[in-house]
């Protein structure tokens, strides 16, 4: 069976949350929690799946960590693999930035030779301008607690169904 290894910072507390969320929904047993804090370039290389996660501190930026593995990423060979990003912002508070990480990491891992997956629609949220935007999709799951945290579960579903699926291609 393909292994799935999910990524983020332990330290960024309502992305640590939702990560749990997502594990829980594909069943604890499926998915393993790697800390960003400690992750190493072999951890990425471990998986098939991969799913990562941050937060947009910063008017635009990734949390520390993330920000800091950027350059050692890009420099990883992940031909071959999927990656499912998902981001939380604030699109009231931050609307020309809004979720910019999401666009940052599906850059870097592009660069890298992944192939992302779980692509979702920007209908139903509300801001100016966003580095998560491409082709007027979304380049992963976007959620925003601050805003619309009653939509969140119902959005973790239909994305981690999504992924069991684009996986399955
Ligand atoms: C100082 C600061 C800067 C932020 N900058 C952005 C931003 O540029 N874009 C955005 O969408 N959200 C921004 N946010 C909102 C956070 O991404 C959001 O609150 C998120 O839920 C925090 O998750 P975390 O606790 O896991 O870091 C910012 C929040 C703070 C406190």
């Amino acid at each position: 069976m393909k292994k799935t290894g999910l990524f983020y910072g332990v330290n960024t507390k309502k992305t640590a949350q939702i990560g749990k969320q997502i594990q829980e929904a594909f069943g604890t047993d499926q998915v393993d929690i790697v800390p960003i804090e400690e992750a190493w370039k072999t951890d990425f290389e471990h998986y098939d799946n991969l799913i990562v996660g941050a937060s947009t501190w910063f008017d635009g930026e990734l949390p520390t960590y993330w920000d800091e593995l950027i350059p050692e990423l890009v420099s990883l060979d992940l031909s071959g693999k999927k990656v499912a990003i998902f981001g939380l912002g604030d699109q009231a508070g931050y609307p020309d930035n809004f979720v910019d990480g999401v666009g940052i990491l599906a850059d870097a891992f592009e660069l890298a030779g992944a192939t992302l997956v779980g692509f979702t629609s920007t209908e139903g949220y509300d801001f100016n301008k966003s580095r998560a935007v491409r082709n007027n999709q979304f380049l992963g799951l976007v959620l925003d607690l601050e805003n619309q945290s009653d939509l969140t579960a119902k959005r973790i579903a239909a994305w981690v169904k999504q992924l069991k699926k684009e996986w399955a291609e």
